[in-house]
């Protein structure tokens, strides 16, 4: 939806003259390797994308927040004044979890109306809903000149996931889609949130997303279940060495002790997070040397490793994951996200993306029955507010 329509729908809704309503921008991401590292305090390296959620917002005096969405039917009322209520309807929860770290903060909300609009695909693990809640705390920060530094609306925004949606979810998303910068990839210690930008040089080379359209069911109650099988992990290891967190700990050092974790599956589980974290590094690595192919390579030991020791692939994944790899000019593929259905993300040579989306597509389908969705990522700036020209 263009700026324009988005006004226009606006007024349709709430009709009101009031102060001029405020557009901002929130991307969506992709992660380009690093996956189920970040609540381990680890390493990632997502990058922001095109695609993301628009919020056209005005404060009001009539003490009610409004909430509605040009994607989906149905609205929302509530008082500003707390506590806020969680609702039904899934998504509303987003926003108004952030609003609740905002009065947990000791800032009291204002009447407002709030219109969203956006074009990530839902439900395909490319951050819609840390993308909602960035674009809230930042429009919020402004509207209510609360003064918070991004790296609080980040935290504030990883706080209202746990709080109001119920997923343990670690700080990656949140980071990116406020961090992200065009062209370049974000490789982040998720343990003290140093970052640095990387320059993102596909010389080439494009990043195709492959959208598995599966429906993640009950991925969040999986998702927190990984969340836990870590911090059984570190129980065990802790133990022999003094650790808190998977991170801590180098590959060599966890392939001599990995015995004393006396469950299979935990011991896998630990397997990838520590062998990932190690990844990321490498590919840093590659991508400053300008070194592709090995960091093609890595993306595809990453995803083998989701499958086999995180087990978070699944077939539809698996099976995008083997036919891109089918195709001359594919370096790297992989499962991006949280898993359990959602995306891949593939490294493929510019003169091949024709044919990678016409053949994994067909083959797709044919073996799932399924039909893939592909976007061609274009590498973006964070959440932004869009000035009025
Ligand atoms: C989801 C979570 C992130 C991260 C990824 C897996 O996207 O929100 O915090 O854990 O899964 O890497």
């Amino acid at each position: 939806m263009n700026k324009e329509s988005l006004e226009k729908t606006f007024t349709e809704i709430y009709k009101t003259q009031g102060t001029k309503p405020q557009l901002y921008f929130a991307p969506g991401r992709v992660n380009l390797i690093g996956e189920h590292t970040d609540y381990n305090g680890g390493f990632v390296l997502p990058c922001a994308i095109q695609y993301g959620t628009w919020l056209i917002i005005r404060n009001t005096t009539d003490g009610l927040i409004k909430l509605a969405s040009a994607n989906f039917d149905g609205r929302v009322t509530v008082s500003s004044a707390p506590p806020l209520s969680r609702q039904q309807v899934k998504w509303f929860n987003y926003p108004l979890g952030v609003m609740d770290q905002f009065i947990q903060r000791g800032i009291p909300l204002t009447g407002m109306e709030l219109l969203y609009s956006g074009d990530i695909p839902n439900n395909a693990g490319l951050s819609s809903s840390a993308s909602i809640e960035m674009v809230t705390a930042y429009a919020l920060n402004e509207i209510l000149n609360s003064h918070l530094e991004l790296t609080e609306l980040v935290r504030l925004s990883q706080k209202a996931e746990h709080e109001f949606a119920g997923i343990n979810c670690g700080i990656m998303d949140q980071f990116i889609v406020g961090m992200g910068k065009k062209n370049h990839a974000l490789f982040l210690n998720c343990h003290t949130l140093e970052y640095k930008q990387i320059p993102l040089t596909l010389n080439g080379f494009r990043l195709v997303i492959a959208n598995t359209n599966k429906q993640r069911a009950l991925s969040d109650s999986k998702y927190n279940e990984r969340v836990v099988e870590c911090q059984l992990a570190v129980t065990y290891l802790s133990q022999i060495v003094d650790i808190s967190r998977l991170s801590e700990l180098g590959f060599p050092q966890f392939f001599k002790m990995q015995d004393k974790i006396p469950d299979e599956t935990i011991r896998k589980r630990a397997r990838h997070v520590i062998s990932e974290n190690q990844r990321v590094l490498n590919s840093v690595n590659c991508l400053w040397k300008g070194d592709l192919r090995q960091f093609g390579y890595l993306m595809n030991i990453s995803h083998d490793s989701l499958k086999e020791n995180y087990e978070v692939t699944g077939p539809e994944l698996d099976t995008l994951v083997e036919e891109a790899r089918k195709i001359k000019g594919v370096l790297g593929a992989r499962m991006t996200g949280a898993g359990f259905g959602g995306c891949t993300v593939n490294l493929v040579k510019n003169e091949s993306v024709d044919q990678f989306i016409r053949q994994v597509g067909e083959n797709y389908s044919t073996r799932t029955g399924l039909k893939a969705d592909f976007y061609i990522a274009e590498i973006s700036d964070g959440v932004r507010k869009i000035e009025s020209k």
